[in-house]
């Protein structure tokens, strides 16, 4: 440490008008006094479409809870974006996140990342994570949700033997499968880990609408603590679930499910009329209409937009309301005061809007 204090003051006398940092980051690319950054160290595809980027943090990252999340920052074309990952490597290891190509920065890091990259990080966050004391446990997932349940099995299975975890996962058909040997092996080695995979490409779409599925696959569900993370619908229909299950017999107890969310419904808009925008800083005016986020018109305009979750729980998108009324998306519900901060990931324009960026 100061070794690198003597390094830092070297640089400043060397290197003005650069920040010694700047020159430092030369050296070792995960340095920065401004930027939390992680350089990769191995890359892993896992299916046709989806890739395990491992990399070493640097200062500032905090090891993260089996199941938590991060915001990843890639450059496109000069411009950075920020996505949420979850940490699919176990905790107590250095981060890895699984991703799945489906647009445009999730395609970029399954596609062309390599060893040596850097990529821009924020700490790790999120309520998803391993209880204290696990109970009888079952996780159900679908498609890429299995990345932060994957980092609960690798943190938990090995360690605690005696773990009792059922596992149900879905995907399109073997192939689509992320971690499947894995998963095989930790339940050849762990009897009290069950694992089921289930292929809709085969055997139709998994309904967790009604009790019968879950009754099969694993009869004492109502008496573990459940964790599932997957697309909207399947979500929808385990909570829809859990729901009647606890309004059918208010005199057992509760089952618990915990659930987390990769993107959120923002239909509060459709239909509605929009405005013009104003970025004051950055001296921009876009017509927006009523059904798009405030983050999407920005970016499209070229406006460099914090964000981070995309969907209104991480709060790394708050930009100061100038003048005008917004829409909420996930309710529909219009407000805005001048000073206000406003969630440009699921806020739209409800009229002419001035935001102090
Ligand atoms: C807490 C959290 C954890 C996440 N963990 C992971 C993870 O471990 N692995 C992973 O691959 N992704 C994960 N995501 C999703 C990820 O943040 C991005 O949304 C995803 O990679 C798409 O970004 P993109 O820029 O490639 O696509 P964009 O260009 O932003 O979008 C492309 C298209 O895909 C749709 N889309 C975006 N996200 C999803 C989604 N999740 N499901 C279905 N359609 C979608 C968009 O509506 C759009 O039509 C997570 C998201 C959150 C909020
Ligand atoms: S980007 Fe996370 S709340 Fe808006």
């Amino acid at each position: 440490m100061i070794r690198l204090r003597k390094l830092a003051r070297a640089a400043s006398l060397l290197t003005t008008p650069l920040a010694p940092e700047d020159i430092l980051s030369l050296f070792n690319p995960v340095f920065s006094a401004r930027q939390l950054r992680g350089v990769v160290t191995r890359v892993v595809p896992e299916t046709a479409d989806s890739a395990t980027i491992f990399f070493h943090p640097g200062r500032g990252w905090q090891a993260h809870r089996a199941g938590q999340w991060a915001r990843i920052g890639v450059e496109l074309d000069g411009v950075r974006h920020w996505r949420s990952y979850s940490l699919s490597a176990p905790a107590g290891e250095d981060p890895a996140i699984t991703v799945t190509d489906m647009g445009a920065v999730s395609g970029t890091l399954v596609r062309t990342t390599k060893p040596g990259d850097v990529l821009f990080l924020a700490p790790p966050q999120g309520d998803f994570v391993l209880p204290e004391h696990p109970r009888p446990l079952l996780m159900l997932t679908a498609g890429s949700g299995i990345t932060p349940v994957m980092s609960m099995i690798r943190t938990l299975v090995p360690h605690r033997p005696d773990a009792d975890v059922v596992l149900i996962h879905t995907a399109r058909t073997a192939a689509d499968a992320i971690f499947l040997e894995e998963l095989a092996e930790l339940a050849d080695q762990f009897p009290n880990f069950k694992v089921t995979h289930w292929f809709s490409g085969e055997h139709g779409r998994l309904d967790f609408g009604a009790a019968d599925a879950l009754d099969r696959l694993c009869p004492d569900w109502r008496s573990r603590a459940a964790y599932a993370c997957g697309p909207g619908t399947f979500l929808d229909d385990a909570e829809a679930l859990w729901e009647a299950e606890a309004a059918a017999d208010p005199d057992a107890p509760a089952a618990n499910l915990t659930i987390e969310r990769f993107n959120t419904s923002l239909a509060g808009g459709e239909g509605q009329a929009g405005g013009l925008v104003t970025f004051e800083a950055s001296d921009r005016e876009v017509e927006a209409d009523g059904d798009t986020p405030l983050l999407d018109v920005g970016e499209d305009a070229g406006v460099l937009m914090p964000s981070g979750c995309r969907m209104g729980i991480c709060h790394s998108c708050l930009i100061p309301l100038r003048a005008g009324q917004i829409r909420d998306l996930r309710t529909g519900e219009v407000h805005g005061e001048p000073g206000q901060l406003i969630q440009t990931c699921v806020s739209a324009a409800a009229g002419p809007v001035n935001l102090d960026l």
